[in-house]
């Protein structure tokens, strides 16, 4: 941690972003954090949290603003980038122009401000149409802009490595999901999707037969594991960021169910989307000996908080009900 003091986050209001800033910000470091608010939100982070953070808005894609904040700090996690498909699907231009050019200008500021470590989010996408596990050694071939994108960054940090001695570590982050995911609204994990439809009374909706499977980290183990990858010393490479384990989405629903003593039996749909994934499972092992990496949630517990925080949750923010109308459309 020494080395690594004075962080720039970008993307530091979003989910993974802001839990992993808490933990840091415990942890003693000095965190600027970039976000242009577009999904993330500082309302979403604790009081106690919030003020110790230095929070600046503005666009990833602003190259005199990244250099400007690269400028004397030791380290980069950035995070700021579309985070589910339907985002790129929707608006695949600005998906593609925020995920490569402002990847870009990270790369180009960390280069031109010697900082020390760069670490970014990639994602388990660049996979898609590997057999799973996924290990990080797999061929990759991603067949949509998003993880396209992701991997166009992934070869970036490599060449920016291999061609000026940056150091750039890739995580790929498997499903991530956790207790306040409510800035994501519609495009948040299906667990959240999930249990806000239990809360509202409605009948889940399932694409195809409900034995597509997700490894689901819980979304503080996943911002420590970006801290990890900072604080240790490594050279350029790329890691997942999972469980090592599957839970299929029936699965999910009977947790679900059982903890809210409903019955959640869905409604199945034929899945409406040509490209989708039916397994995701990462391979842990080079995260666990390299990061020392060893998630602590379990998906039961995990389940517990996403539940606990939403009821508390529905007082504070009665407009999740306007967000029903993703349950029956968006569960992916
Ligand atoms: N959540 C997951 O399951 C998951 C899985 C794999 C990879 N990832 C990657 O992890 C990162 C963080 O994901 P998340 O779940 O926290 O998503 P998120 O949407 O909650 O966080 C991303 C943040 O970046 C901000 N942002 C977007 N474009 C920006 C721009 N041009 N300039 C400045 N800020 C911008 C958003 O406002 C948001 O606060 C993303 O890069 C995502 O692709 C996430």
């Amino acid at each position: 941690m020494a080395s690594y003091k004075d962080v720039l986050v970008t993307g530091g209001a979003g989910f993974i972003g802001r839990n992993m800033i808490a933990g840091m910000v415990r942890d003693g470091y000095t965190i600027t954090a970039l976000d242009n608010y577009k999904i993330g939100g500082k309302e979403f982070v604790d009081d106690e949290i919030r003020k110790e953070v230095n929070w600046v808005e503005g666009d990833s894609r602003d190259y005199s603003l990244i250099a400007k904040l690269t400028k004397g700090v030791d380290g980069v996690i950035h995070l700021a980038a579309p985070s589910s498909f339907l985002m790129y699907e929707e608006d695949p231009t600005d998906g593609a122009s925020v995920t490569t050019q402002g990847f870009l200008n990270i790369l180009e500021a960390v280069r031109r401000n010697d900082v020390g470590k760069l670490v970014y989010a990639s994602t388990s996408a660049v996979y898609e149409g590997n057999p799973v596990p996924y290990t990080e050694e797999m061929t990759l071939a991603p067949p949509d802009l998003k993880a396209l994108s992701k991997k166009w960054n992934e070869e970036a940090a490599r060449q920016y490595s291999d061609r000026y001695g940056i150091t750039a570590v890739g995580l790929r982050p498997f499903s991530v999901y956790g207790h306040d995911e409510f800035s994501k609204g519609g495009y948040a994990n299906v667990i959240s999707l999930f249990v806000w439809a239990a809360l509202s009374g409605q009948t889940p909706v399932l694409w195809g037969n409900g034995q597509q499977t997700r490894d689901f980290i819980y979304v503080t183990d996943a911002g420590r594991a970006f801290q990890l990858a900072l604080e240790a010393d490594l050279k350029t490479d790329e890691f997942n960021v999972g469980t090592g384990l599957e839970t299929t989405f029936n699965r999910t629903l009977d947790l679900i169910g059982s903890e809210l003593g409903v019955d959640l039996t869905p409604r199945y749909v034929p899945t409406p989307i040509a490209i989708y994934a039916e397994r995701l499972w990462a391979d842990t092992r080079k995260a666990e000996n390299i990061l020392g990496f060893h998630p602590s949630v379990t998906v039961e517990e995990g389940i517990r908080r996403v539940i606990a925080s939403a009821k508390e949750a529905r007082d504070r923010w009665p407009e999740l009900g306007t967000r029903q109308m993703y349950f029956e459309t968006l569960p992916s």
